[in-house]
């Protein structure tokens, strides 16, 4: 058994390439740092006994799943999980790298299952999972193009959870609130102005594999299930926009 774990050097992604190898799945990593994705092949071939490819590829450039596909053509599980965001006003970085920001977060993720999908419906087995973020089940002010790129996910994953259900394919959309990865340092911000209460990412891998291609939202952690019942209901979601305008607005426009 094969999977495929793009964003694999660092944080949530490399914590499913080591979940995945110690239960003896042979992997295709992908990122654009290969020094790391070399370290851990190595690391994880020398532990655990499975095949390990590594490629180094920027999933935010048009092309990239092709390349992807082409190297590694078969595979029974995609975790499709490099991602990425930035706060601040819409508008305020070039319109360029947003548009390389869809690419990355919602063009090469649906460019990828709709390579393996139809594959996976024809062996009828197979999973995908989609790794998308609380902040895609509502707008969210000055992180606007985030929360847009990680709403496109949900939705597309929920649909393919119930297409390939008839099939043997499993889709899942995992949607993690505040995880304590390196992704977080990547930005200058006072996490302290934030009420954030950090998870841990084994907890978030844990509960994401016990629940792939059986739920199609898949949501770590009591207090992000009933934060994100409070942003997807109708009728709240202007409330918790309000509130996410004063939240984010504090990291400073
Ligand atoms: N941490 C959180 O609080 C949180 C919450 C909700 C959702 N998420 C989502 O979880 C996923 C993983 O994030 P993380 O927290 O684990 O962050 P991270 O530690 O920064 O890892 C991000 C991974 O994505 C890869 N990546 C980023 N841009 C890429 C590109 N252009 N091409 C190829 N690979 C790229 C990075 O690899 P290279 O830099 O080597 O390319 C890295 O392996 C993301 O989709 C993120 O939106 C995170």
């Amino acid at each position: 058994m094969r999977a495929l774990v793009t964003g694999a050097s660092s944080g949530i992604g490399e914590e499913f390439a080591v979940r995945l190898a110690e239960e003896g799945w042979d992997l295709v990593l992908v990122a654009r740092r290969g020094d790391l994705l070399e370290a851990l092949a190595e690391r994880l071939m020398g532990s655990y006994g499975v095949e390990v490819g590594v490629l180094v590829c920027d999933l935010s450039e048009v092309g990239a799943a092709r390349r992807v596909t082409e190297f590694a053509p078969e595979v029974d599980l995609l975790i499709s999980n490099a991602g990425f965001g930035y706060p601040g006003d819409f508008g305020s970085v070039d319109v360029v790298d947003d548009v390389g920001l869809v690419q990355l977060n919602c063009v090469t993720p649906m460019e990828l299952a709709h390579f393996y999908m139809p594959r996976m419906r024809l062996a009828g087995s197979g999973k995908i999972l989609f790794v998308s973020s609380s902040l895609g089940f509502q707008g969210v002010p000055y992180m606007a193009q985030y929360s847009a790129t990680k709403g496109y996910l949900v939705n597309l994953g929920e649909s393919l959870y119930w297409e390939g259900k008839a099939d043997g394919v499993g889709v899942s959309v995992l949607c993690p609130g505040a995880t304590d990865t390196p992704g977080k340092d990547h930005f200058d911000i006072d996490y302290s102005k934030l009420p954030i209460k950090w998870m841990g990412v084994g907890e978030v891998v844990s509960t994401a594999l016990k629940y792939v291609g059986r739920k199609p939202i898949i949501i770590p952690g009591f207090r992000n299930h009933f934060l994100s019942c409070i942003g997807g209901g109708l009728y709240t979601r202007r409330h918790v926009q309000r509130f996410m305008k004063v939240l984010y607005g504090r990291l400073g426009r």
